[in-house]
């Protein structure tokens, strides 16, 4: 329980520092992103207005389940401005997350946006923590049609508690969120954090962090 606090103690500590950037609001109809284009901007350049056309705008397959045979038991499908073009400098995206049975969306945060999810199928457990000193959790279990949202910067997750398989959707405040995975982000860094500072920061011994590290 200690080792779980000090991990949402270090990342919150992360993801509040980058918490500062936000979108920048439009001034002009679209910028539709322009992966050809080596400019530099806060977002994508945009593509000349006469060569866009509906396609930029639309991405198709959000009806198709996600391969929730993995570890976590769960599947993102992300609709960023990655995979829709016409979402650059419109501050929005959205995601389908499926979930196994017991399936879970590990501890994370996103940077650059509050997250609001609607269960579409099944039941869900959802919670964020808050920030230090308090550190306070705010889960609910979610049915069919229930939504919650989970404020920007903020460590949340998800579990998947009912009898079957599950299915939300997600609406994220920014073209481009930013994902930061708790246990990824701490054991899995590349370069690694050296062990004897998680080992401290933890309050682990060595070998269970150098373990941790081959497993994230
Ligand atoms: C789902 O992922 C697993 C593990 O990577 C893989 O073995 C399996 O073939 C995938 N299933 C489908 C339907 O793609």
């Amino acid at each position: 329980m200690a080792k779980y606090c000090i991990l949402i103690l270090s990342l919150l500590a992360l993801s509040c520092s980058m918490a500062v950037a936000y979108e920048p609001s439009p001034l002009q109809d679209f910028c539709v992103a322009d992966p050809a284009n080596s400019a530099r901007v806060n977002g994508l350049a945009c593509l000349d207005a006469k060569l866009v056309n509906a396609d930029h705008f639309s991405f198709s397959g959000l009806h198709a389940a996600g391969n929730t045979s993995n570890k976590f038991g769960s599947a993102v499908t992300p609709v960023t401005v990655a995979q829709l073009p016409g979402l650059n400098t419109l501050g929005i995206s959205m995601v389908r997350i499926d979930y196994a049975r017991w399936g879970v969306i590990p501890p994370h945060a996103h940077p650059r946006a509050t997250e609001i999810l609607t269960v579409l199928e099944g039941t869900v457990e959802a919670g964020f923590v808050t920030s230090n000193p308090d550190n306070r959790l705010i889960s609910k279990v979610l049915k069919k049609g229930d939504v919650f949202v989970f404020p920007v910067g903020l460590i949340h997750f998800q579990r998947n508690v009912g009898h079957g398989s599950a299915v939300a959707v997600a609406s994220l405040s920014s073209q481009n969120p930013g994902l930061v995975t708790a246990s990824g982000a701490v054991f899995g860094s590349n370069p690694p954090v050296p062990a004897d500072i998680l080992s401290k920061a933890f309050q682990l011994d060595k070998s269970i962090v150098e373990h941790l590290q081959t497993v994230f």
